[in-house]
């Protein structure tokens, strides 16, 4: 029977907190898993039973033994959790959450870029549909792609789509010379450099720490430069006070919890909008995903033949991590 509950997120506490137990409820009667990415907001990072970065959330998905996964990120990402899961149910909040670099790159696209460079392997960026993941050798998350790339043959030809900024990150990193698709993160990529270093300048004990998804000239000035897991293991190891965080608006959360001691400056293209949150990140809601868990859907739908294809390139990945 369907239990109705009242809550809109407008900073209703007492109201959230009703649904937020009725969201629990529901995850235990259906022995249903949530998975997050630090880009949610916090109450669903609250009352995740798991918050992680691209790699952590793939792991995790793989692991679990719930029959139902519902994924708090965008859509790319639940998708991978059902190709690691072909028989479990996997929900999303919001299907049409879905990923400016997924965007960049059709399937049909690379289909005739493959066919101009044959000699080339495709490495591609987790951030990509099932589709183009079936006509990937191998992917890549921004938490292990040097680790990958670095194990590749050094005269290796790779195409590696669809991040530009990412892909030139691991070229300059790793000497490598990749042959780069050109999209790009509509939230990273906007980060600006020059405003960024301002930010720095009014804060001079902080650190700049970036994502590899922002543009050269961010990631040129950064003293540290990682995923989203990365970034919250350097600071928890680093002995400074503060930081710049270019990425998106979301970790703050994550990184408050780890180090409330510390302080944080969010880089945005300037300092009152909210440029840097992630439109598609930030569509998902708790109203959504207790409407998500009292419905079981939406539910991700792939083909068996694109389960089979994409999940190749994402075992290999998962071997060599
Ligand atoms: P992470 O793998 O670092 O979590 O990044 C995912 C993403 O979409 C960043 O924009
Ligand atoms: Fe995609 Fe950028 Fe949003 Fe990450 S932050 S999901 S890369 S649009």
């Amino acid at each position: 029977m369907e239990t109705r509950v009242s809550s809109v997120h407008d900073g209703n506490r007492k109201e959230d907190l009703s649904l937020m137990d009725e969201i629990r409820r529901l995850k235990k009667q259906k022995n249903a898993v949530l998975l997050a990415h630090y880009y949610q907001i916090p109450e669903i990072q609250d009352i995740a039973d798991f918050v992680g970065d691209s790699l952590a959330l793939a792991q995790q998905a793989k692991d679990t033994t719930a029959d139902i996964i519902l994924f708090a990120g965008v859509h790319f990402m639940a998708e991978t959790a059902k190709i690691l899961n072909p028989d479990k149910k996997v929900l999303i909040p919001d299907p049409t959450a879905g990923c400016s670099l997924a965007d960049a790159c059709k399937a049909d696209d690379l289909k005739a870029m493959k066919a101009e460079y044959p000699d080339h392997m495709v490495l591609s960026y987790v951030n990509c549909s099932a589709e183009v993941k079936c006509l990937s050798d191998l992917i890549c998350t921004s938490g292990n792609a040097l680790k990958l790339v670095n194990a590749l043959p050094v005269d290796q030809k790779i195409l590696f789509v669809p991040d530009r900024n990412l892909g030139g990150y691991i070229n300059r990193m790793t000497g490598r010379n990749m042959r780069l698709w050109p999209g790009c993160c509509e939230v990273h990529d906007m980060l600006e450099a020059e405003k960024v270093l301002k930010l720095k300048q009014a804060h001079p004990e902080a650190r700049l720490i970036a994502h590899p998804e922002c543009n050269p000239a961010v990631l040129e000035v950064a003293d540290f430069v990682g995923s989203t897991a990365a970034m919250l293991k350097f600071i928890k190891e680093d002995v400074s006070n503060a930081y710049v965080v270019a990425t998106e608006t979301g970790i703050l959360h994550a990184m408050h919890k780890i180090c409330p001691e510390k302080t944080f400056y969010i880089a945005g293209t300037d300092g009152t909008c909210g440029c840097n949150d992630c439109p598609h990140m930030k569509k998902n809601t708790l109203e959504k995903i207790h409407r998500c868990l009292v419905d079981e859907s939406p539910e991700i739908i792939l083909s068996d033949e694109v389960i089979e294809m994409a999940s190749k390139p994402i075992e290999a990945m998962l071997r060599m991590s």
